[in-house]
């Protein structure tokens, strides 16, 4: 197990919307904390934390920021679906600069992934996290491209690491997807400590979501890691009306992210 408390964590990503709720709750549970992004992080700095602004697709940067960490938590880099130049640099060359790190400094990593690896599995049925990758973009591509790093780097190097396949983390649900989706943000703060705690946790895979009864993951490393999500999306589902209106969007487990330049008829492609 990693050297948490006496060594600091690096977090990519600090100053985005994951890394702004994640740098205080870590913070207060006493985590030393060496926060990066390409933009600068908009709130007070807690005590026990740095910030360094770095383009993590540059090699340089990225080693001397992450020399004696612990533990990765690498959340940063271009969110949502943009053409493959615009994801490259950030998710594909950041994403390897950040493996390499993790193997020479000797940490772990936890790596946002994202259910969008999976995104064109149809609704209907629901997966676990041993089925075929179906990428609904270049943008679940890259994050594919970074789960297999975390294989490479566990098989030939022993690096360990924690991939979250993240639903959509919020502080409520607010469509019917994510009555299935849905991270509560209590539960990201349990997620993050369980894949930075955990016993060997080997290459681990970890939907990031609650306790959701529409849930369509399962079959997950969850439970071998320690987390246990507390938080249902069906409390809020009396509030919520609005559903996907494209066919693809609501066919498809990846939702509106499949919409994106969807030139088929109509959705029924399942890769059977
Ligand atoms: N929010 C969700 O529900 C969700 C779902 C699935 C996966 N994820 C993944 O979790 C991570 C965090 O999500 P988020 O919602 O906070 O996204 P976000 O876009 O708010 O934050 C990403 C951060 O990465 C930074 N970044 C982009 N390119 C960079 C570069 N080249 N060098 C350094 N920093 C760079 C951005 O400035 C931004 O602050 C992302 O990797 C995302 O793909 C999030």
């Amino acid at each position: 197990m990693p050297d948490n408390l006496t060594k600091p964590i690096l977090l990519t990503g600090a100053a985005g919307t994951i890394g702004r709720v994640l740098t205080p709750l870590l913070a207060a549970r006493g985590y030393r904390l060496r926060l990066t992004d390409i933009l600068d992080f908009p709130d007070d700095l807690p005590q026990n934390a740095t910030f360094l602004r770095l383009d993590i697709a540059d090699v340089d940067a990225v080693m001397s920021a992450a020399e004696g960490v612990s533990a990765i938590l690498h959340f940063g880099g271009v969110n949502g679906e943009h053409s493959h130049e615009a994801i490259l640099p950030a998710n594909v060359i950041g994403t390897s600069n950040m493996y390499e790190a993790a193997r020479r400094f000797g940490a772990r990593m936890v790596f946002a992934s994202s259910n969008h690896t999976v995104g064109f599995h149809p609704r209907s049925r629901a997966i676990t996290a041993r089925e075929e990758f179906r990428p609904d973009g270049f943008y679940a591509i890259s994050k594919i491209y970074g789960e297999m790093l975390g294989q490479l780097y566990f098989a030939k190097h022993g690096v360990e690491s924690v991939h979250l396949r993240i639903g959509s983390c919020l502080p409520r649900p607010v469509d019917i997807r994510q009555l299935s989706t849905w991270l509560s943000h209590p539960d990201l703060e349990r997620l993050i400590l369980a894949a930075l705690n955990a016993e060997a946790p080997g290459c681990a895979i970890v939907w990031g979501i609650s306790n959701n009864t529409r849930a369509w993951w399962s079959g997950d490393d969850a439970a071998r890691i320690g987390y246990s999500p507390q938080d249902n999306a069906e409390d809020y589902a009396a509030d919520i009306a609005h559903a996907d209106e494209h066919p693809a969007a609501a066919h498809y487990q990846g939702g509106g992210i499949c919409a994106i330049d969807y030139t088929r008829q109509r959705p029924g492609f399942e890769g059977l």
